[in-house]
């Protein structure tokens, strides 16, 4: 009797499994196609990143397009941490360099994909006069002001804002109130920067910010790219290509002279793809200059073009502003190790900051950084990847 009864529990059991596994394959068959239709679709996730030394939560989020693309920005600094591309072959890889831990991100590391402001570049003796006022920076940079000071943009929380998919994009905003006086600014300005990845392979980064008192803005991205991958050798064979006839020529402390001069028949020239480091040992201390967009700024245009041949990776910038720094990573010297492991030596990799001029407030010449009240700071720039 009890051998029957197990006997028949055995059956039922058996017969059970059979059913579930039979309706669970079939329910996985039948989920098939909007699964795979669901990976198609722009998506983003959120993660925890760390705690900064006053307990301010960080987050991490992954915005990815059908194509697999992925970039990953985290709200302190407002900055870029990691984009994955697709080389010619399909195979990704991380083109920013950058850390695998937030720790990395409050070491004094050279503005790893982070958010630069109030003012983006240098500012001349860290002064300038406004509206008769005469407004003292932080200097941080020998006598100079740089990227916005001792603690920037790229050194604090910024509040998340809006986190949105739709069928085309995947956007975070990013906003930033800056105190009236901060760094030695005037005015509270209050400032957003939005990252949003497209279906085309395309990451677009919107600024835009307002204040209550007449001060001066200039805010970038600072990533560093090497389009062979992140930490995978120096960035002295990508072919170049500026959309500028000018550039700002500098002082030893890379201060423009103010002179605006012509790069034809020069190593500045980059009006044709040429490889980055064909001429650098002409520059001295390689390429950290300012360059003149033939588009004049204002609206969205070609300002540069960057093709790695290994890898078949282009990334090209649109921009609306009129300037764009080309650094050649001038100052990585081996001394910070990055993502896996990776020993970031110089010229490991190059930054392309669509910016206005350094040292404008100073500069009557070069195009206007005031923003007054009731004024609004808006500026774009789209970064489109591709291979070839
Ligand atoms: C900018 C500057 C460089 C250097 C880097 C950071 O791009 O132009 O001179 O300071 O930032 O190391």
């Amino acid at each position: 009797m009890r051998t029957r009864v197990l006997l028949n529990l055995t059956l039922a059991l058996t017969l059970t499994a059979v059913i579930l596994f039979g309706c669970e394959k079939k329910e996985a068959g039948a989920a098939e196609k909007p699964e795979s239709k669901e990976k198609k679709k722009m998506s983003i996730t959120k993660e925890s990143f760390g705690q900064t030394p006053d307990k301010q939560t960080v987050v991490l989020y992954t915005l990815t397009n059908p194509n697999g693309i992925k970039a990953k920005i985290t709200n302190y600094g407002a900055t870029l941490v990691s984009l994955e591309t697709p080389d010619k072959n399909g195979n990704f890889a991380d083109i920013v360099l950058g850390f695998d831990t937030f720790d990395g991100y409050l070491t004094d590391h050279p503005y790893f994909g982070v958010i630069v402001g109030r003012y983006a570049n240098r500012i001349g003796k860290g002064k300038f006069v406004l509206e008769g006022v005469e407004y003292k920076l932080a200097t941080n940079n020998g006598a100079n002001h740089l990227h916005g000071g001792i603690k920037g943009f790229d050194k604090v929380v910024w509040k998340v804002e809006d986190v949105k998919t739709t069928d085309d994009t995947a956007s975070v905003k990013l906003s930033y109130l800056s105190k009236d006086g901060e760094e030695g600014y005037p005015g509270n300005l209050n400032c957003s920067v939005k990252y949003t990845l497209t279906k085309d392979n395309e990451l677009k980064i919107e600024y835009e910010a307002q204040t209550d008192k007449t001060t001066i803005v200039n805010l970038t991205n600072h990533a560093y790219w090497n389009l062979a991958g992140q930490g995978n050798g120096d960035i002295l064979g990508h072919e170049l290509m500026l959309n500028a006839d000018k550039y700002t020529p500098v002082d030893e402390g890379l201060i423009p002279t103010g002179e605006i001069k012509e790069v034809k028949g020069s190593p500045m020239d980059f009006t044709k793809l040429m490889t980055i480091g064909s001429r650098i040992s002409q520059v001295t201390g390689g390429y950290d200059h300012n360059y003149v967009l033939n588009s004049g700024g204002g609206k969205l245009a070609l300002a540069a073009k960057v093709y790695e041949q290994t890898t078949g990776r282009v990334m090209e910038i649109y921009t609306t502003e009129p300037g764009i720094q080309f650094y050649s990573g001038n100052f990585l010297d081996g001394s910070i190790t990055g993502k896996s492991g990776k020993v970031y030596k110089k010229h490991y990799g190059f930054c392309l900051e669509t910016q206005h001029f350094p040292d404008s407030p100073n500069k009557p010449q070069f195009p206007s950084v005031v923003l007054k009240p009731g004024e609004k700071y808006q500026t774009a720039t789209v970064l489109k990847l591709s291979t070839k």
